[in-house]
């Protein structure tokens, strides 16, 4: 049966997600469409009942639903309700269950392009508290590393991930001044914040003046593709990760709830990133 797929947001004309889902699909052989569904507020519950008839294998979520979609839904993977977000839905039995991959989405991702940094002795420090930070947070806080430090614009949102600790692991609270004055301490800074995004496009969230040479900065905007935070981290002799690997990687799992297969990615993340540099 060809495979019934699709994303829920609003707005979502420019959203990748198809264009991905359909190289999953071709490069495993399977058959299937991957549709836009851009719907208002008010029609998120028809459109979930038209999904039920339409018999969907399920289909992902994004802005601005990914917390209003969890009361039509039958359960939630525990990343899912402990993050109070979903990005993925799988439709079984006409059940529906929700989960989050973007955190998982990210940890692949950072893991596959810089395994010597997942171990014991290294330093995260993690710029932004939003959805997606929350996600991420958790997601890093069940791989081993010394300790995660937060830094956020509003203090508070930043202690309100610690809810979402998985472990126990070490996690200070810094304002951007302190992270910026102790940037040397880590050896991996993730920027989550909405700060260096399209049109912003010579935005930078904190200075990098104190950036070690060889650690890793990694941001997960993708649009543009190579933000000033991380073409001045790589100035500072930085390693960079690219943003657009956690949106493959995500899909990847998605996929992966939906159809049990995983897509090998090796030639989709470049394909990705050079569609976002418009090669
Ligand atoms: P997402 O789901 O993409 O993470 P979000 O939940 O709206 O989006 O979170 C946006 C993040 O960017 C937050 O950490 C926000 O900081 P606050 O918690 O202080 O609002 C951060 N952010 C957005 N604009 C910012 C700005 N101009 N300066 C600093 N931080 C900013």
């Amino acid at each position: 049966m060809p495979l019934k797929l699709g994303l829920i947001g609003y707005p979502i004309s420019h959203s990748l997600s198809p264009w991905i889902h359909d190289q999953f699909m071709e490069k495993l052989g399977m058959d299937g469409e991957y549709v836009l569904y851009e719907i208002t507020k008010s029609e998120l519950e028809t459109t979930i009942n038209q999904f039920k008839e339409k018999g969907m294998d399920g289909f992902n979520v994004t802005v601005p639903y990914k917390e209003a979609i969890i009361p039509f839904l039958d359960s939630l993977h525990p990343d899912a309700e402990k993050i109070g977000a979903v990005n993925t839905v799988v439709m079984e039995n006409g059940k529906l269950k929700g989960y989050n991959t973007d955190g998982q989405g990210y940890v692949r991702s950072i893991k596959q392009s810089f395994p010597d940094l997942v171990e014991s002795s290294k330093r995260v420090l993690l710029l932004g508290a939003g959805g997606a930070a929350r996600g991420i947070y958790r997601a890093l806080t069940n791989e081993s590393f010394k300790e995660i430090d937060i830094a956020n614009r509003t203090t508070e949102k930043a202690k309100s991930l610690l809810e979402v600790n998985q472990t126990g692991i070490e996690t200070k609270i810094l304002s951007f001044d302190q992270a910026e004055d102790t940037l040397a301490n880590y050896d991996l800074i993730i920027q989550t914040t909405s700060v260096g995004m399209k049109p912003y496009i010579n935005d930078q969230i904190i200075s990098l003046e104190n950036l070690r040479a060889g650690t890793v900065a990694s941001d997960i905007i993708y649009q543009p593709i190579a933000t000033t935070f991380l073409n001045n981290a790589e100035k500072q002799q930085g390693r960079i990760h690219l943003g657009h690997s956690m949106l493959l990687y995500q899909a990847q799992l998605a996929f992966q709830i939906w159809t049990g297969k995983q897509v090998p990615l090796d030639t989709t993340l470049l394909k990705l990133e050079q569609r976002l540099r418009g090669i």
